[in-house]
């Protein structure tokens, strides 16, 4: 699966952070009955490369992969473990280079002009903006879609209900990444019941179209 392939298949990627490994299958169901098709295990934890293979074979349906990605070893482990793609927070040329090297989809982080242009040049069509609301949120993926056309975008941190819809309404944003969709205490909990109504309630918000020349509302 390339990078715009998994930038369609919903526009909001869960950010997860997974104290439990045995909540992993439950958590991928719950958000397959919202609705959401993918979802990005966070490697904060010691139980996240279990979790992902866990999920990559009971659940088939979810894409599951990878955030927090900071190394080469990091790469490889999640393929290992059945991870589809791998987000990481920046981008460095050892990333690149594996993940290039090694035929793995793989989402830089980029928060500046040069960082896209690294992206650009080692073929990246997608990048996550991050942190999106600290380093210029909406105001900077305007300014990037000037010089910086074909690039898409996969915001994330700092966005939730109130602001989704204000990203996804731009012409280079193709999805949104955000860890309100999967609050840390209903996993605890094991309230899979709404993490599912979380989804079906971010999926329902009208999503405005902008043109990809203006950026104005059509
Ligand atoms: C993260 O790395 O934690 C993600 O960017 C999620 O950010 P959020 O908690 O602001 O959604």
């Amino acid at each position: 699966m390339n990078i715009l392939e998994l930038f369609a298949i919903s526009p909001v990627v869960p950010v997860v952070v997974l104290e439990d490994q045995t909540k992993s299958v439950a958590l991928a169901e719950a958000l397959l009955e919202g609705g959401i098709g993918i979802m990005e295990v966070t490697l904060r934890t010691a139980m996240a490369l279990e979790s992902i293979e866990a999920i990559a074979r009971a659940v088939p349906q979810m894409q599951v992969g990878a955030g927090t990605i900071l190394n080469s070893h990091d790469l490889l482990r999640v393929r290992d473990a059945g991870g589809k793609f791998s987000f990481s927070p920046g981008v460095s040329d050892e990333l690149l280079s594996t993940a290039i090297s090694e035929r793995i989809t793989f989402i830089p982080g980029v928060a500046t002009a040069s960082e896209v242009m690294k992206a650009i040049l080692a073929g990246i069509t997608g990048c996550k903006l991050f942190p999106a609301t600290a380093v210029g949120g909406i105001e900077l993926l305007r300014g990037f879609s000037g010089p910086f056309p074909s690039m898409r975008f996969c915001p994330t941190g700092g966005i939730g209900p109130d602001n989704m819809n204000d990203f996804l309404a731009l012409s280079n944003v193709d999805c949104i990444g955000g860890s309100w969709i999967v609050p840390k205490d209903a996993i605890g909990a094991g309230d899979f019941a709404q993490i599912t109504a979380l989804c079906r309630e971010a999926l329902v918000r009208p999503v405005r179209k902008v043109s990809k020349t203006e950026d104005s509302v059509v």
